[in-house]
C-alpha cells in the first residue's frame, strides 16, 4: 500500500506502461465509471435508516394501522440516495395477472399540489394518461391502482414541498389532509423524506402528525468524539469500492481531516471530491488517487476557484474546532496571507510540518 504522499509521486513520474486497469475506456459508458456513479456504502447509521424503512412495509401487512415514518436530514447527507438503493432492491415486476410494485415512489414537486401529486403517483402506477381527470377521479384512481398493484409502501421525497416558501413558508394545508386520507383510504404506510424544516408540517397538522410519530434523522458525518472513527471507516470504505488498482489512502487520519474541513462531513460533497479525482486517474491510467487529485478535484469540482490559500487538501492540515466546526478563514484577515499564517492563530500545524507538506506536494 502506497501513502498518499508516496502514491502522489508514483503516478506521474512511473516510466512503465501501465496496462489497461479495469477499462481502457473511461468513457461516462464506461464499467468502471458506473462502478464509480453506483458506489454506495452501506455504514451502520445509513443501515439502521434503511431496516427502519423495510420495517414500515413488513410489519404493516399484519398491523392494525400502518406504520409510516418521516425521515430527515439536510440536503446531501444522502436521503435520496438510501431511498433509491431501496427501491432497487424492491422494483416493480409484471404478472400474469399484471403490474405488481410493492414500492411506490414519487417525488413530491414544488409547490405541492393534489393535482400533481396524484398524477406523479399514477405515472409510476403505469397509469397511461395520468394527468386525466378531476381530482376526485384521480384520487380515486390512484387508490384504485395502488390496491391493484399490490402495493406494500408509498415513499415520497422532498417533504418540504409541503410548505411553500414563495407563500411566507406557509404550510399546504389541503395537500396535507389529502395525504392523510390516501393513508386512511389505502392502508397503505407511507414514509416521507425531506429537509429538517418538513417536520413543520406535522406540527401543524394533528391528524397527519398522529400517523408519523416515528421518525429518523440522517446527519452528516460528525469529527469530535465516535464520529471520527465513523467519518474514517466511511472514507476506507469509499477507498476499498473504488474502481482504481490500488485502494488510496483517503482514510488516514489527516486526509481524513483535510476532507471533512472541506465538506463539514456532507456525503454528497465527499463523494462529489472522490469522483472528480477517480475520474481523472482512470481518464489517465493511474493506479490510485493521491492528495493531488483530491486537491484538484477540490477546486474543479466543489469551490470552482483556484485559491490555493482555502484548498484544505494544500498545506498545514487544517484545523477544527473543540466542536467539530471547520476553522475557516474570517473575513477580516487579508487574502494575501500564506497558509502558514492562515492556520496559525487555530495553533495547527508547526512550521516543519508545513514544509515537510509543502515538500511533499512539490516532489
Ligand atoms: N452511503 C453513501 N455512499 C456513497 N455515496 C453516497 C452515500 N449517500 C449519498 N451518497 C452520494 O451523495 C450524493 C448526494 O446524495 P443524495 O442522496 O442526493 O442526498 P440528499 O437527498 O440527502 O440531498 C449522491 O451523489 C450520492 O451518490
Ligand atoms: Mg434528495
Amino acid at each position: 500500500m502506497l501513502t498518499m504522499t508516496e502514491a502522489a509521486t508514483a503516478n506521474p513520474s512511473d516510466p512503465e506502461p501501465k496496462p489497461p486497469l479495469i477499462d481502457p475506456v473511461c468513457g461516462s459508458g464506461s464499467p468502471a465509471i458506473a462502478t464509480l456513479e453506483r458506489l454506495t456504502v452501506r455504514y451502520p447509521r445509513w443501515k439502521r435508516i434503511y431496516g427502519k424503512i423495510e420495517d414500515c412495509r413488513v410489519l404493516s401487512k399484519n398491523a392494525a394501522e400502518p406504520r409510516c415514518l418521516l425521515i430527515v436530514g439536510r440536503s446531501g447527507v444522502g436521503k435520496t440516495s438510501l431511498i433509491q438503493k431501496y427501491l432497487a432492491e424492491h422494483p416493480p415486476r409484471e404478472t400474469a395477472t399484471g403490474r405488481v410494485v410493492p414500492v411506490l415512489f414519487a417525488q413530491i414537486p414544488a409547490p405541492a399540489t393534489i393535482k400533481a401529486m396524484a398524477s406523479h403517483l399514477l405515472e409510476a402506477l403505469g397509469d397511461p394518461m395520468p394527468q386525466r381527470g378531476t381530482l376526485d377521479g384521480m384520487t380515486q384512481r390512484s387508490v384504485r391502482l395502488i390496491a391493484a398493484c399490490q402495493v406494500e409502501l408509498i415513499i415520497l421525497d422532498e417533504f418540504q414541498h409541503f410548505i411553500d416558501r414563495e407563500k411566507n413558508f406557509k404550510v399546504l394545508q389541503t395537500v396535507s389532509d389529502w395525504l392523510k386520507n390516501l393513508i386512511n383510504s389505502t392502508r397503505v404506510p407511507i414514509v416521507l423524506v425531506g429537509m429538517p424544516e418538513s417536520v413543520k408540517v406535522l406540527t401543524e397538522n394533528d391528524q397527519l402528525a398522529r400517523r408519523f410519530m416515528a421518525k429518523e434523522r440522517l446527519s452528516p458525518f460528525q469529527w469530535r468524539g465516535d464520529g471520527k472513527d465513523e467519518f474514517i471507516r466511511f472514507l476506507e470504505e469509499v477507498s476499498e469500492k473504488l474502481p482504481l488498482a490500488e485502494k488510496p489512502m483517503i482514510y488516514s487520519v489527516d486526509v481524513a481531516q483535510r476532507m471533512f474541513w472541506a465538506t463539514e462531513g456532507r456525503t454528497a460533497l465527499v463523494m462529489k471530491i472522490v469522483r472528480s479525482a477517480t475520474r481523472e486517474a482512470l481518464v489517465n491510467n493511474w493506479k490510485t488517487i493521491t492528495i493531488r487529485e483530491l486537491a484538484k478535484a477540490y477546486t474543479e469540482a466543489l469551490v470552482g476557484d483556484d485559491d490555493e490559500l482555502t484548498n484544505p487538501f494544500l498545506g498545514p492540515i487544517p484545523p477544527i474546532d473543540a466542536y467539530g466546526r471547520p476553522v475557516r478563514l474570517s473575513q477580516d484577515e487579508p487574502k494575501e496571507q500564506t497558509p502558514k499564517k492562515r492556520f496559525k492563530a487555530a495553533g495547527s500545524a508547526s512550521k516543519s510540518d508545513f514544509s515537510s507538506m509543502m515538500k511533499g506536494q512539490a516532489a
